[in-house]
């Protein structure tokens, strides 16, 4: 799909009301929202930005800012080495491009602009291709605090950092070649749990899998999900929220509610954990070779 220097994928046209992996239904765009000349579907430093109103680069602005400041002690080292080796520029929207060219030096992964709407078979299929589908709207200014869906800010924000980790890029390669392979709504569902409880809401502690040694003040948090939602960030590490140690297993069946806060989150020890323990659960499950 990739091969022969393409630098667009046709997307099919997305079903309405479909449920997604990644999203669920588009947030509130700022406004005026000018048209991108790129289609969906454009890859890496092919994709053109649209022109930006003042608004929209002031909501980024306002978004970074405080995201900046939250973010140390709270936030996995893995993260932080991300956000400061894409150099995101703290005043003004990013382009798709510059990020995807320095993603593509950090892991070989490329950025693909899609409208909103993914849906799993697709989104996979981007995944197993190291593509990661990025939006270029912002939210509307009246949802700094929290969107009930993903826009620029969380897909550059969120996602990115992370995937210039290599551990953690080969866990999400990983994970969309097990996606590829599902066959069985059942299957689907379990990567949609996972992806929920690792990806976007995912939290990190040295010693989760040693309750006499663990101690809250460690968890940190890597869940885009959390860390691209100023309110998520300090709720997410607070005793109100319980913490279970990760295990595929458990998580592939816990159901999760998208529309409210979650009571109970998961912590990795490390990445190298979150890789190991889902190719060797993908593999259980005959979803990984
Ligand atoms: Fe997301």
């Amino acid at each position: 799909m990739m091969s022969g220097g393409l630098n667009v994928i046709t997307l099919p046209q997305i079903p309405s009301g479909k449920l997604s992996t990644e999203v669920e239904f588009k947030a509130r765009p700022s406004s005026p929202v000018a048209p991108s000349p790129s289609a969906e579907g454009t890859i890496g430093e092919a994709i053109k930005p649209p022109v930006y109103a003042q608004e929209q680069h002031s909501t980024w602005a306002e978004l970074f800012k405080r995201q900046s400041a939250l973010l140390q002690g709270r936030v996995c080292a893995e993260y932080l080495a991300g956000r400061t080796f894409l150099n995101y520029p703290a005043d003004r929207v990013p382009t798709l491009a510059e990020l995807s060219a320095g993603l593509k030096t950090a892991t070989g992964w490329q950025i693909i602009r899609v409208e909103g709407y993914v849906p799993e078979n697709i989104f996979f299929k981007l995944l197993a291709n190291k593509c990661f589908p990025c939006t270029d709207f912002i939210r509307h200014p009246t949802e700094l605090e929290y969107t009930p869906a993903p826009d620029m800010f969380h897909d550059l924000m969120g996602h990115l950092p992370l995937i210039t980790n290599p551990r953690f890029a080969s866990f999400f390669h990983a994970y969309g070649l097990a996606g590829y392979a599902a066959t069985t709504e059942e299957q689907v569902a379990w990567l949609g749990r996972i992806y929920w409880f690792t990806v976007e809401f995912g939290l990190m502690n040295p010693n989760a899998h040693n309750p006499s040694k663990r101690r809250g003040q460690e968890t940190t948090i890597y869940g885009a999900g959390i860390v691209s939602s100023v309110g998520e960030i300090t709720h997410s590490l607070s005793d109100v929220v319980k913490k279970e140690p990760f295990n595929p297993h458990v998580l592939a069946n816990r159901v999760f509610d998208i529309h409210h806060m979650q009571d109970t989150l998961f912590e990795i020890a490390s990445f190298d954990e979150l890789e190991s323990e889902f190719r060797k659960w993908a593999s259980d499950k005959g979803l990984l070779v």
